[in-house]
């Protein structure tokens, strides 16, 4: 869905240079890098304009990255952020995807898949053996991409985050 954009000829003013550029399927070029601590607004404003009132409150987005940040990565296209995913390792050393969310103009182009790939490739790459996630019951699209990449439904867990806010509750082996 998405190809190499060819040497470096198309690269926008401003885009860090450290991750390969791509170009999307509907034209924007875009760098798959980590997430640095000046750019916390620009993933709460992301992480707002999707989640709405479930967004992580900045505090705690600042908390999860002081914690986290090596497995937190974004699409950036050098002016703003199209995409994150958020992965923290616990002290069993499970693997925990924290946040997964593609701007709603990019969705459809294997974006997402991408970004679960890289984060997956990090933790199996420290030798996390297994990887849980939650996901609403009824997010279809982010089940079906789940269940794509290996993960298989464990447990639906009443009021997980909350009165009526249950969560269906998957995992994957990664060794
Ligand atoms: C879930 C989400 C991250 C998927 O991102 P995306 O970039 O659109 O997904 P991709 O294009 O990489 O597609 C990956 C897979 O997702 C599934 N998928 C994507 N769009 C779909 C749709 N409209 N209907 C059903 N499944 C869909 C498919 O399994 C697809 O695989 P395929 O391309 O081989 O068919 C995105 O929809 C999103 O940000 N949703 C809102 C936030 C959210 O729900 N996050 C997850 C919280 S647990």
């Amino acid at each position: 869905m998405t190809t190499p954009l060819p040497g470096t000829g198309g690269r926008p003013a401003g885009l860090p240079v450290a991750a390969p550029l791509f170009v999307t399927a509907d034209g924007l070029p875009l760098r798959l890098r980590p997430a640095g601590e000046e750019d916390l607004p620009e993933l709460h404003r992301l992480d707002r304009e999707i989640f709405k009132e479930h967004a992580y409150p900045y505090f705690a987005l600042r908390q999860l990255y002081d914690l986290f940040h090596a497995d937190l990565f974004v699409l950036d296209d050098g002016r703003g952020f199209h995409g994150y995913v958020m992965a923290g390792v616990n002290a069993d050393r499970e693997g925990w995807i924290l946040g997964l969310a593609i701007d709603p103009r990019r969705r459809g182009q294997g974006l997402g898949r991408r970004l679960m790939a890289e984060s997956l490739r990090r933790l199996r790459a420290h030798g996390v053996p297994a990887v849980c996630l939650t996901v609403e019951p009824g997010n279809a699209t982010a089940i079906d991409l789940y269940a794509s990449l290996g993960f298989r439904p464990v447990g639906h867990r009443k009021g997980y985050f909350g009165p009526d806010a249950d969560r269906l509750v998957m995992e994957l082996t990664l060794v």
